[in-house]
């Protein structure tokens, strides 16, 4: 079945209503992943680290994320439960709790879980989860990630990748991760000229 992004949209609108939305979201990304070259071509090319918003409505936030390679987003949460899938590449994602007593200094969380996700895989996320998210590979990667609710209207929290402690996460913040590795991109480019 090939992807289509409308689909996708009045799949997950309906998807809201059912008696577990999380769950049937979760069925209907991956049934939305089973071609992933046509994923890849109906959305933005995956040559730049970048995210889009493929939808956003008060219940329901759809995004494209494209990593680049090896590039990590460190721990932060959504307040919204996730399901998230991947059509080109992996995702490694690791899960996080906070925590009083972090091995890790004055660190407000500690690892607690991971998980690995490759081509047509799909993962879910409640909505106290607390992940970070590696590219593990030496090329880009890229996935769409749906949220039950507004996500940019979303309080949401970052954690310094060093110091492991909170901050409040804003969309500059968010962008500067991404702006950061396409600085790299482009260094490296240039040194390969
Ligand atoms: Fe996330």
């Amino acid at each position: 079945m090939s992807f289509d992004l409308k689909k996708l949209i009045e799949r997950c609108e309906e998807a809201l209503e059912h008696e577990n939305p999380q769950q049937a979201t979760k069925r209907l990304l991956r049934e939305s992943l089973q071609d992933p070259g046509s994923v890849k071509s109906a959305l933005m090319p995956g040559n730049r680290a970048d995210f889009e918003f493929l939808y956003e409505s008060d219940n329901l936030t759809i995004l494209h994320f494209i990593w680049a390679p090896k590039m990590t987003m460190p721990a932060h949460n959504h307040n919204l439960w996730a399901v998230v899938g991947v059509y080109e590449g992996r995702e490694d994602h690791i899960f996080w709790q906070k925590a009083d007593n972090s091995e890790y200094g004055d660190a407000d969380i500690r690892p607690v879980g991971a998980a690995s996700i490759g081509v047509g895989e799909v993962l879910s996320m409640d909505s106290h989860a607390i992940h970070s998210v590696t590219n593990p590979t030496c090329l880009f990667a890229a996935g769409i990630h749906i949220y039950g609710g507004n996500f940019r209207e979303t309080d949401r929290s970052g954690w310094d990748p060093i110091l492991l402690q909170e901050t409040r996460l804003d969309a500059e913040k968010n962008q500067a991760i991404f702006d950061v590795e396409n600085d790299v991109l482009d260094l490296l480019k240039h040194r390969h000229k």
